[in-house]
């Protein structure tokens, strides 16, 4: 049975995540902001979910948060870097730089700081797995998605990266690109309302949280020689829709 640190453990994905691999028999420590809502998993799943409240874009914070992590688990065998934001869908020159910084902080320097942290004992152990969120918006661009497409195109090369400086170890670095998933507060932080997000998955038959933690339960079991290095699920409903052309008048 393994020790996995999941981000963004207190709704969505990473929920599921914790879900389905505590009833596997793995230990998940849950890193999130909302304490109420990691405090409810573990009510839900017992003494295998730890639930740790933490602002990942706080540097000290999540050192210390590391240092008692690392003191009560020190052999932490996955690390998924779920954690992540978009903030709205305006095009690039009305958008606010606040929610750019922000989208930056949690989606690539969280990820970078919590891969820092733990991969050299992975290393030195020669045995961990690394597995990153990315998005089909970090494959294929699309008006609104400016930095949120960009910060998500960074994961999916970082993780490809990594792999690269990890050859001849064991270590095993993956990334998981969803499309379109419902049944997470992803839509609502993005668009910031309950309408709007429910409007964007009107009459369809979106992923769920637990198709992508069913993804990586997947991966994470997958035999010791073989490194998934990207997967992009997205559901049937959702396809490609072409190039965009203006024509003047
Ligand atoms: N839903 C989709 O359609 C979709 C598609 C492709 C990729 N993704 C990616 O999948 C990942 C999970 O998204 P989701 O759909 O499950 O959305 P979600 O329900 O909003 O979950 C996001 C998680 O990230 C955590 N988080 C955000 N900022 C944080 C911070 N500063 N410190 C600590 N935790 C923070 C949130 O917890 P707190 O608010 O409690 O801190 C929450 O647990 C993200 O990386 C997202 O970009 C989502």
């Amino acid at each position: 049975m393994k020790t996995a640190v999941v981000t963004g453990a207190s709704s969505g994905f990473g929920a599921a995540i914790a879900r389905q691999l505590v009833a596997q028999g793995h230990t998940v420590i849950g890193l999130a902001r909302r304490q109420d809502k990691l405090q409810a998993l573990a009510d839900e799943l017992g003494e295998r979910f730890v639930p740790v409240s933490v602002d990942l874009t706080d540097r000290t914070a999540v050192d210390r948060a590391l240092g008692d992590i690392l003191r009560r688990f020190p052999v932490i065998d996955v690390l998924v870097n779920n954690a992540g934001l978009a903030l709205g869908v305006a095009p690039a020159q009305q958008a606010q730089l606040a929610d750019w910084d922000t989208t930056v902080a949690t989606n690539i320097s969280a990820l970078l700081h919590m891969t820092h942290a733990l991969l050299p004992g992975m290393v030195q152990r020669n045995q961990g797995h690394i597995i990153n969120l990315g998005s089909t918006a970090g494959a294929y661009a699309y008006a609104g998605g400016n930095v949120y497409g960009a910060s998500k195109a960074f994961v999916h090369h970082f993780s490809k990266n990594l792999r690269a400086d990890l050859a001849g170890t064991a270590v095993r670095v993956s990334t998981v690109a969803p499309g379109l998933c419902s049944g997470t507060d992803f839509s609502k932080v993005r668009l910031g309302s309950d309408e709007k997000a429910a409007a964007l998955y009107q009459n369809v038959q979106a992923l769920t949280p637990d198709d992508v933690a069913g993804t990586i339960a997947w991966i994470m079991n997958a035999p010791a020689h073989m490194n998934v290095n990207y997967i992009e699920i997205m559901p049937v409903a959702q396809s490609f829709a072409g190039l965009s052309v203006h024509r003047s008048a």
